[in-house]
């Protein structure tokens, strides 16, 4: 690891062993978001994934990062260098990925901004920690195989940290954070489209309470 990839990464582990539980979120309006963030915040859960998968997410993350200073926003479907200069650029704190190209991890990698690569093989990992991240995002982690598939992972990466998503939700989440080397879970269960759309942010920061707890 160089000085740069280790500033990073202890600044990735120590967010995500804060956070324990980062939703997943879309946008779909943009007058939806700083709301949505507040209600997140109030219910406890500060560290967001803003989602690359809808037009307005970009002003969107960053309507919550001007107007919802407690909250730690990052951002997610980052497929291209692009989108990582991109989420540099407005401020985001860390970045995701379901996956990972050479071209995605040679930015990162030359990038101060905190990038998680996606993995859901041992050869995705090897490229990933070759290259000095040890901490990726097992995706789709339910579908990949679940719990059995981290742990057989962790056998020969013994220094990977993961943040699994995909198929996590209330009655799992707890399962998941209990294996040594998983530091926090995402997933969208915390924010699902219809309450966004319904303005259920009540509903939405007693979901957050119950995750946190
Ligand atoms: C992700 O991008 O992490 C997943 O789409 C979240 O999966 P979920 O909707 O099953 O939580």
């Amino acid at each position: 690891m160089t000085a740069s990839s280790s500033a990073r990464h202890d600044t990735l582990l120590q967010l995500f062993q804060a956070a324990k539980v980062i939703p997943v979120i879309t946008i779909e309006r943009v007058e939806d978001a700083v709301p949505l963030a507040r209600a997140l915040v109030a219910g406890g859960v500060r560290t967001l994934e803003i989602t690359l998968r809808t037009a307005p997410a970009v002003d969107a993350a960053k309507a919550i990062i001007a107007q919802v200073p407690e909250a730690i926003v990052g951002i997610g479907t980052v497929l291209t260098a692009a989108d990582l200069a991109q989420s540099r650029a407005i401020g985001a704190k860390f970045a995701l990925s379901p996956g990972a190209t050479p071209d995605l991890l040679d930015a990162a990698f030359n990038s101060d901004l905190p990038f998680v690569p996606g993995i859901a093989t041992a050869s995705e990992l090897m490229a990933a920690l070759a290259r000095g991240f040890s901490i990726t995002k097992f995706f789709p982690a339910q579908q990949a195989g679940g719990i059995s598939a981290l742990r057989a992972l962790g056998g020969p990466f013994p220094q990977a940290r993961f943040c699994p998503t995909g198929g996590i939700g209330a009655a799992n989440a707890a399962e998941w954070l209990a294996e040594p080397n998983v530091i926090a879970v995402g997933g969208s269960w915390l924010c699902p489209l219809a309450d966004i759309k319904a303005g259920n942010w009540d509903k939405i920061t007693a979901l957050a309470q119950a995750a946190t707890k």
